[in-house]
Parts: C-alpha cells; sequence; structure tokens
C-alpha cells in the first residue's frame, strides 16, 4: 500500500518511532493504520491542552483546576494514575498535590523523595522522563508509592513556576506501556498550564495581600491625622489661647493704669488689645479647622451646618441642606469620618467643580445613614476617580470602608458630581 508523505508516494514502515521505507505492502498498511491512530491521539491531546487552557481562567482556586488536569490527562492518555507532587525544598521530598488513581496515598499528606537517584527527583534535576519498564530501569528506582501500586510504565515531566521549580507531573500504568515523545510534550503542556495557574494565583494573592496592607496603612494614616490634628488643636486652644487670653488682661489692666493725659500710650495700649482680640479669634479659628469642637459638643448635624456655614460665606455658592438624622446612631468615628468626608466632597466643590448650587442630604433609612453631596458643577471622569494621585477621594472611600459604610462617586459632564456615602448605625456609641 502506497501511502503519501510529504508529497512522495512510497510504502513506508515505522522503525523505533521512525518512518522508514520497506517493500512490503503489509507493513506499509500496518503503518498507515498505526500513524491514523498516533494522529488521532495527537489531535486527542492538542485539543485538551487547548481546552484545559481555557479552563484554567475559569478556575478560581488552584486544586480544583489540578483535580480536573488530572481527570483530562488520565482520560486523553488512557492511564490509571496521574499526580502532580509539589517539591519541598526544606524537607528533600514531594507532596503530592493532586491525583488520580492512588489507593495508598492522601492528597495534602503522602510525601515521596526528592533524592535524584528516586525517578521524582531525578525528574525535577534533569527534566521530562519515559520509562518502559521499571524492572530494568538503571538510571533510578521507582519510588515506593509506584511500587506500592504496581506500577511498571510512566512518563514524568517537571513542572516550572516563575523562577523556580514547582514540581513534576507524572502519568502511569501498571502494564507495560511504550509511550511516545508526542505523549511526553502533551504532558509538559499540561505541566505548563498547571504553572501558569499556579504563579496566576500566587500573583494574585501577593496582589491582594499588598492591597489590603495599603488599605491598613491608609486607615492607620488618616487615625493618626485625626489624632495629631485633635491635640494640635487643644495645644493651640489650651495654650495659646490661655496665653493670649491672660495677655489681654494684662493689656485691659495696663490700659486702667493710665493717666488720662497719656493719650498716645493709651491709644497704643487700646490697639494692643484689639490685635489680641482679632489674634484670640484666628486662634480659635484654626483649633476648631483642625478638630471641630461643635463635633464633640454638638454633633454630627451641628457640625455639618457649621461647615456648610462656612463653605457659603467662603465660596458664594448656594448650598441646600436636608438632615434628618440621630446624631447617637453614628458614634463617634463614624461623625468624625462622615463629617471629614463632607468636609472633603465640600473642599472638591470649592477647587474644582465650578459650580453654582450644591445639595446637601443626610438620612437615616432602615439602620444606615445615607448621605448624598451633590453639586452641578463640571463633573469629573472615570480616570480622575482612578487616579492614584487622588488621595483625597481615595481617603474618603478609605473612611468609608473603615466604619463599614461604602462610597461611590458617581458623574456626568452634564449633570455635576454626586459623592453618595452610606454607613450602617450603630446602636453604641463608639
Ligand atoms: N466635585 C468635583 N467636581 C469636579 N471635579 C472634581 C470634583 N471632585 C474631585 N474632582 C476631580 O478629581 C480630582 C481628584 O480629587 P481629590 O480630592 O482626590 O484631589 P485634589 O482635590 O486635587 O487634591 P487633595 O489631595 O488636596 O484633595 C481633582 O483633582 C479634580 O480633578
Ligand atoms: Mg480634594
Amino acid at each position: 500500500m502506497l501511502i503519501t508523505f510529504c508529497g512522495y508516494e512510497e510504502d513506508l514502515k515505522i522503525v523505533n518511532m521512525r518512518l522508514i521505507k520497506t517493500d512490503s505492502p503489509r507493513e506499509s498498511a500496518e503503518c498507515l493504520e498505526l500513524g491514523r491512530g498516533v494522529l488521532w491521539r495527537h489531535i486527542r491531546q492538542q485539543e485538551a491542552v487547548a481546552e484545559l487552557g481555557m479552563d484554567a481562567l475559569a478556575f478560581a482556586e488552584v486544586p480544583t483546576f489540578m483535580d480536573h488536569a488530572m481527570e483530562r490527562v488520565a482520560a486523553i492518555l488512557d492511564v490509571p494514575y496521574v499526580k502532580v507532587l509539589e517539591f519541598l525544598p526544606a524537607e528533600n521530598s514531594f507532596l503530592l498535590r493532586a491525583g488520580r488513581g492512588w489507593q495508598n496515598a492522601t492528597v495534602g499528606e503522602t510525601r515521596i523523595s526528592a533524592d535524584k537517584t528516586v525517578q521524582t527527583g531525578y525528574t525535577l534535576a534533569s527534566g521530562a522522563v519515559m520509562v518502559e519498564d521499571f524492572g530494568v530501569e538503571q538510571r533510578f528506582t521507582a519510588p515506593e508509592l509506584l511500587i506500592k501500586h504496581g506500577v511498571v510504565s510512566g512518563i514524568s515531566v517537571p513542572i516550572y513556576s516563575i523562577n523556580k521549580p514547582y514540581g513534576v507531573l507524572g502519568a502511569h500504568t501498571d502494564t507495560v506501556r511504550r509511550f511516545t515523545e508526542y505523549d511526553i510534550s502533551f504532558l509538559q503542556s499540561i505541566a505548563n498550564v498547571i504553572a501558569s495557574v499556579i504563579d496566576r494565583k500566587r500573583v494574585e494573592a501577593t496582589l491582594q495581600n499588598s492591597e489590603v496592607r495599603l488599605r491598613k496603612l491608609a486607615v492607620h494614616v488618616e487615625a493618626i491625622k485625626e489624632q495629631e490634628r485633635a491635640r494640635i488643636a487643644r495645644e493651640i486652644h489650651d495654650e495659646l489661647g490661655q496665653a493670649l487670653t491672660g495677655l489681654n488682661m494684662d493689656v485691659h489692666w495696663l490700659a486702667g493704669r493710665l493717666a488720662k493725659d497719656q493719650t498716645g500710650l493709651s491709644d497704643k495700649v487700646r490697639s494692643m488689645g484689639a490685635l489680641i482680640d482679632c489674634t484670640i479669634k484666628t486662634v480659635q479659628h484654626i483649633s476648631s479647622e483642625l478638630r471641630p469642637s461643635v463635633l464633640d459638643d454638638l454633633g454630627l448635624g451641628a457640625a455639618i451646618l457649621r461647615v456648610v456655614d462656612q463653605f457659603i460665606n467662603r465660596t458664594g455658592i448656594r448650598c441646600d441642606v436636608d438632615i434628618a438624622m440621630d446624631d447617637a446612631g453614628v458614634g463617634h468615628k463614624g461623625a468624625t469620618a462622615v463629617f471629614r468626608i463632607i468636609q472633603e466632597a465640600l473642599t472638591n466643590v470649592t477647587r474644582h467643580a465650578q459650580a453654582s448650587n450644591v445639595s446637601i442630604q443626610v438620612k437615616e433609612d432602615s439602620g444606615r445613614l445615607h448621605v448624598l453631596v451633590k453639586d452641578n458643577g463640571i463633573g469629573l471622569t472615570e480616570t480622575d476617580i482612578g487616579n492614584a494621585n487622588a488621595i483625597g477621594l481615595m481617603g474618603m472611600k478609605e473612611r468609608a470602608l473603615e466604619i463599614g459604610g461604602s462610597l461611590v462617586i458617581e458623574s456626568g459632564t452634564e449633570n455635576g458630581t454626586l459623592v453618595r456615602l452610606d454607613v450602617p448605625l450603630i446602636s453604641d456609641k463608639a
């Protein structure tokens, strides 16, 4: 039987996995049959690699993906035993991470030697390995797990994760089987897909970890800022305020002791008193900006009204306020967070919005506090919101998260900007 091969028609047979010429039509027919089988297996293997590549993106956890991959490898290679081993350098051993067919082994517990004289260790050190019969194998011994299950033949390949070996993937049979180079490439491709899933999960975990740490840091920084502000406000108010009040009293005392004809001196003392009065007001203003005492003394509602008053006086922008809440429900920490968020939202309106109107709504509903700050200005883009330099917006979100709430910024160029804050109310005053 003539086989068309690369455009030539020849009688071919397979010797040692290579095609060579033959004069026997029977050998040639066998070769064609064999070739069809090999080609068919190879196509199925390629399909399986492609499918697993897609599945790699869908599976959320590494162990479930490995189980799925083990099933596919066992089916495609038609082998009873498949395993993924993770290399544990500190113990110089492998841990069974996933497997199929093993009766005397437990995933997550069974350990296998990583010695280079054993097939597993040899694979990790030297690369893909094919064994036709462990009984006559000279390069290494079979690990105990394979001996216990009467494994005779097998292939194994290393799994390389970023910068370091992860472990070994193996497929085995308990009857003699001659695997092919195609089988090895198939298994190596699967090992690479497994490695990519492991790497992706590691990167995701690292990212998640650094996000959590960054968030904690941001919360910590905000808390320290708040404490520092309160401390400086107290110091300014108590130390500077009292000293100025004392000075003022001295100046009044001095004024009372001046003779009527010392008009030059008494004018000077009076203007000193006026300057001291003015400085006392400035000090009070600075300290209340740093930590509005009204927040502690009269509560969140009054503090919001105060900040809105200051906003209107400073900017001339119209501001409608609608507050329907019970101060006690928010707690001390919550009140500070909500107050600072509204303060930052109003500062942003002053600095960026070019708005003529702002409305603030603070309402309690179903155990939650809903806050809306809406302006009719130029709005902002998604890029503005996601910008790494938008520390003010980020701080607002972090403050909301810190008290178990959420903050969303909505904007369209025609509708201005809407800051929507949602905070759970608490029963005890934290
Ligand atoms: N109400 C708003 N209207 C229009 N643009 C806004 C508004 N609020 C914020 N932005 C835009 O979003 C950007 C980020 O705001 P963010 O508060 O994070 O920073 P900032 O106000 O520029 O500086 P700061 O760190 O002092 O707050 C602003 O630079 C501005 O471009
Ligand atoms: Mg800002």
